[in-house]
C-alpha cells in the first residue's frame, strides 16, 4: 500500500505540497501548545512520514511510537528519527490497526467458495464485526496521540480487498459499469462503518491528553472540459459532526482547534487522463477535560 503512496506522491509532488505543509503545520501547532511538558507522541498510520515533521517531532516528543501495518518501513523510520533512536525513544509497532484484515479475508474466501448469492454474500459482509484489538499500557504521561489519514483508507483497502477477490468470478455480483450490486454495497458499507468507528475507538483506547485527527472528509472528481464536480463522502461512519460527536465521548474531550483543505492528489493527466481527484481532507485536534 505504502509502495503506491510513494509512487503518487512523486509523481504529483507539486500538487501535494500544499497538503503535506498544512497538515505538519497543524500537527507542529496542536503538539507545541505545551511547552513546559514533553509528551509521548503516538502515531497511527505513520507510513513514510511524508506529512509529519520529523524535526519538530524529535525536539518536543519525549518518545515517539509509530504504528502502521507495513514491516517495510522499519529503515525509513530509523533514518528519519535516528536522534530518537539513539535514545532508545523510537518504538516501531507494525500491525494491522483493525486487527481484522486477515480474518475477515479468510472468513470471505471460505465463504465465497460455496458460490453464494449476491444476497447472501451482502449480508455476510453486512454480519461482521471488527476483532478487538490493544495497543498496550506502557506510555508515559501525557500522551498525544495522531491518527495521521488513515481513517478513510481502512475502508479504501477493504473495499480493494473484496473486488479482488470477487471481479473475475462473480460477475452477478456487479452492474454492467462495474459497482457492486446494491445489496452488496450496502453490506460493505456497513463493514467499513465498523472499521472506521473501531478506528475511533482505538483512538480513544489511550485516552490521549491531546487527540489529533487528519482525515478525508470527501472525495471530489472533475473533468477538466466539465464545470460539475461529482462528490462522495471519504467516510462510512458518518458527518464530520457525527464524527466529533463520537469522539468527544459524553464531553470528555473538546475541540480545540479545526481546520480543512483540498489536496489536489491526483490532477488529470497525471494519474488518470479522463479526470482529476481531489480529497478534502479535516484536521481536528481535540483535548481531554480535566475536570
Ligand atoms: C494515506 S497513508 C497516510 C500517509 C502516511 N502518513 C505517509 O506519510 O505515508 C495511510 C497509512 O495507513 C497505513 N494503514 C492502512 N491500513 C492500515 C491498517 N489496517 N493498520 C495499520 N496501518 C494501516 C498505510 O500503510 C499507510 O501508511
Amino acid at each position: 500500500m505504502n509502495v503506491g503512496i510513494m509512487a503518487r506522491w512523486q509523481r504529483a509532488f507539486e500538487y501535494w505540497q500544499q497538503h503535506v505543509t498544512l497538515s505538519k503545520h497543524f500537527i507542529n501547532s496542536s503538539l507545541n501548545e505545551d511547552l513546559n511538558t514533553k509528551p509521548t507522541v503516538v502515531i497511527l498510520g505513520a507510513g513514510r512520514l511524508i506529512d509529519i515533521d520529523c524535526r519538530t517531532l524529535i525536539e518536543r516528543a519525549k518518545c515517539v511510537h509509530l504504528f502502521d501495518i507495513d514491516p517495510s518501513l522499519e529503515p525509513l523510520w530509523q533514518k528519519e528519527l535516528s536522534d530518537l533512536k539513539k535514545t532508545n525513544s523510537l518504538y516501531c509497532h507494525f500491525m494491522d490497526l483493525s486487527n481484522s484484515m486477515a480474518i475477515w479475508t479468510k472468513k470471505v474466501h471460505l465463504f465465497l467458495k460455496k458460490k453464494p448469492s449476491a444476497h447472501q454474500f451482502g449480508e455476510l459482509l453486512a454480519e461482521l464485526k471488527p476483532e478487538s484489538i490493544f495497543l498496550g499500557d506502557f506510555y508515559q504521561r501525557p500522551v498525544h496521540l495522531v491518527s495521521l489519514n488513515i481513517l478513510g483508507q481502512l475502508g479504501v483497502f477493504w473495499r480493494d480487498r473484496i473486488f479482488e477477490m470477487c471481479h473475475s468470478k462473480y460477475p452477478g455480483f456487479f452492474k454492467s459499469h462495474g459497482t457492486f450490486v446494491d445489496v452488496i454495497e450496502s453490506g460493505l458499507q456497513n463493514s467499513i462503518r465498523e472499521l472506521e468507528m473501531q478506528h475511533l475507538e482505538i483512538c480513544l483506547q489511550l485516552a490521549p491528553e491531546k487527540l489529533i485527527l487528519i482525515t478525508d472528509l470527501y472525495y471530489h472528481f472533475y473533468r477538466q472540459t466539465e464545470s460539475e464536480w461529482q462528490t462522495h463522502d471519504a467516510l462510512a461512519v458518518g458527518t464530520e459532526k457525527e464524527v466529533l460527536e463520537l469522539l468527544a465521548k459524553d464531553k470528555m474531550y473538546s475541540v480545540s482547534a479545526k481546520q480543512s483543505w483540498l489536496w489536489h492528489i491526483a490532477p488529470q493527466g497525471v494519474e488518470e487522463a479522463e479526470y482529476g481527484e481531489i480529497h478534502e481532507v479535516g484536521a481536528f485536534s481535540l483535548s481531554l477535560q480535566t475536570t
